[in-house]
């Protein structure tokens, strides 16, 4: 903000610019010291007044002549315009050197957030992380509200994170009108009224896996974000792994050749413990279906994303642990445990949840996935084989790939592990150089920023519901073949 930098010894000057886009690879930069403004409305937010009698400093560059650097007096500033005229009009650059000027911008993105446990704050801190590892975006994600049932979490935990307020009632944030984006990061009996209501009131959807408790409210609440025409996103976060994304270019690419197996499992240790507590995960009514909802729909949406849709389907599924001790409300996370005295009740859902399954384009592959497995931690992985090559990767080595390329002359006929670096997609926001890892939660951040770019472009980006309800379609199948025990086919349950 302005009011942040104007009063530092390092900024004497502030300018306010804007870039208008004419051809694909030239922009003009108008400038304006901030000083000769006339008209604010706000003192942080971007006001170019064109009218003023000072006239702007006006810049005309050319991308290619220039390597999309403004030479600007007393230094330069990057100001990149990705997509040509498409693309961004106002970005965020700086003077560095004798006027120690900033330029400030636009984009600010007011961010409410619902649900303030693991998620939620995992979410807002990835929002605070956008401008800092995205810095050419120009985006600036304002952490408007928080919202949670439990008051500390509300309040402590949300001024914590830099909100600017809070509340213990979820409907004040989703018609407040300066949430622009509301972050559902609640558990999933509260899914279907939140994006209903977020949606009603116009707020873009972040959504958090599974999206419903079950097929059903997923389709519900894709038919609602599309209805009112908002864009949304959901957190299929291990889509954004550099890495995972590298896999996904070379599949897309052919160099795998035509696929033909397929293996993905998710194998957690979440609930292993048989004290870990009876959060609303092994709650039927609270969470929907168990391993289904929680871990399969990750495995699902992976397969669909580098394998394709999903044809038919043989499954199984079984609860190992059917007593846990009560959680504590407002405290810990899922991995909490409790002790062999407490109050205990039953779980409700499956533990653990696989199929055989065949693809539209032919390829034959299985899913795994259990909540409660000793050995591996959080083996949320995938095997993929073509008629050319393999890929392999595995959470647990989330900087690693499994590649196998043997090439025409068939010399390097084995498999080798790729090192994440700069020079994969999105690793070089966040670490130089090749093997310098990133960790977790910036796939979050990456996550965030492709949710945020959409809502600048207004143009829905994947995954969305669309791809949510993708991974719901395929979940009827498998309960239908629980009771069966046959081939199921999947059904689109798309509404009109
Ligand atoms: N990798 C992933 O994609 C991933 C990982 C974890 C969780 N999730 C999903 O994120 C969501 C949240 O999971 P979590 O692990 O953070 O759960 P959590 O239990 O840690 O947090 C849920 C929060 O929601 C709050 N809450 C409950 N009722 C509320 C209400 N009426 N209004 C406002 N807040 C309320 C709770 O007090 C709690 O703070 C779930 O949908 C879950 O499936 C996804």
């Amino acid at each position: 903000m302005i009011s942040d930098i104007s009063g530092r010894p390092d900024v004497s000057e502030i300018y306010l610019a804007t870039c208008v886009v004419f051809s694909s690879n030239q922009y003009e930069v108008y400038a304006l010291r901030y000083a000769e403004c006339t008209a604010r409305t706000r003192e942080d937010s971007l006001i170019f007044d064109t009218t003023h009698d000072a006239p702007p400093t006006i810049w005309t560059i050319s991308a290619r002549e220039t390597e999309h650097r403004c030479i600007a007096p007393g230094g330069s500033a990057i100001l990149p315009v990705p997509g040509g005229p498409k693309g961004n009009p106002v970005r965020r650059g700086r003077w560095p050197s004798e006027s120690n000027s900033v330029l400030f911008m636009e984009h600010r993105i007011g961010i409410g957030v619902i649900g303030m446990g693991w998620m939620g704050q995992v979410h807002s801190r990835a929002y605070r992380q956008v401008p800092l590892r995205f810095p050419d975006a120009s985006i600036e994600p304002r952490l408007v509200m928080c919202a949670d049932e439990v008051p500390a979490r509300a309040e402590q935990t949300g001024k914590a994170l830099g909100f600017e307020q809070s509340t213990t009632d979820w409907r004040q944030l989703v018609e407040y009108p300066e949430v622009q984006v509301a972050n559902i990061a609640a558990p999933n009996h509260l899914h279907l009224d939140l994006a209903r209501a977020a949606a009603a009131n116009g707020k873009h959807i972040l959504c958090k896996k599974p999206v419903g408790r079950g097929p059903e409210e997923t389709s519900q609440i894709e038919a609602a974000a599309r209805q009112a025409g908002v864009l949304s996103f959901v957190g299929f976060n291990y889509r954004w792994a550099p890495l995972v994304v590298y896999a996904q270019q070379l599949i897309r690419q052919g160099k795998l050749g035509d696929i033909t197996h397929y293996r993905g499992r998710f194998l957690s240790m979440y609930g292993s413990n048989p004290r870990s507590r009876l959060t609303w995960r092994f709650d039927h009514n609270l969470g929907g279906y168990g391993a289904l909802c929680d871990v399969m729909s990750h495995v699902v949406d992976m397969a669909h994303h580098l394998a394709g849709p999903v044809k038919r389907l043989v499954a199984n599924h079984h609860t190992f642990i059917k007593q846990r001790p009560l959680p504590v409300r407002g405290q810990g996370t899922h991995y909490s445990l409790g002790s062999v005295d407490d109050p205990s009740g039953e779980v409700t859902n499956e533990d653990y949840a696989s199929a055989l399954v065949e693809f539209h384009n032919g390829a034959r592959g299985t899913f795994e996935v259990s909540r409660t497995i000793f050995g591996p931690k959080c083996e949320m992985a995938f095997e993929l084989n073509g008629t050319q090559g393999a890929v392999g990767w595995n959470f647990e080595r989330l900087n690693e790939l499994d590649l196998y390329l043997p090439g025409e002359d068939g010399l390097h006929d084995g498999y080798t592990t790729l090192l994440a670096g700069d020079k994969h997609p999105y690793h070089g926001n966040f670490n130089p150089g090749d093997g310098n890892p990133i960790g977790y939660e910036d796939l979050r951040v990456i996550e965030a920023y492709e949710f945020l770019q959409s809502v600048v472009d207004g143009e829905q980006r994947q995954p969305g519901l669309s791809e949510a309800l993708a991974v719901a379609n395929v979940h009827p199948a498998m309960i239908r073949s629980w009771e069966s025990g046959r081939w199921e086919d999947v059904i689109s349950l798309r509404t009109a």
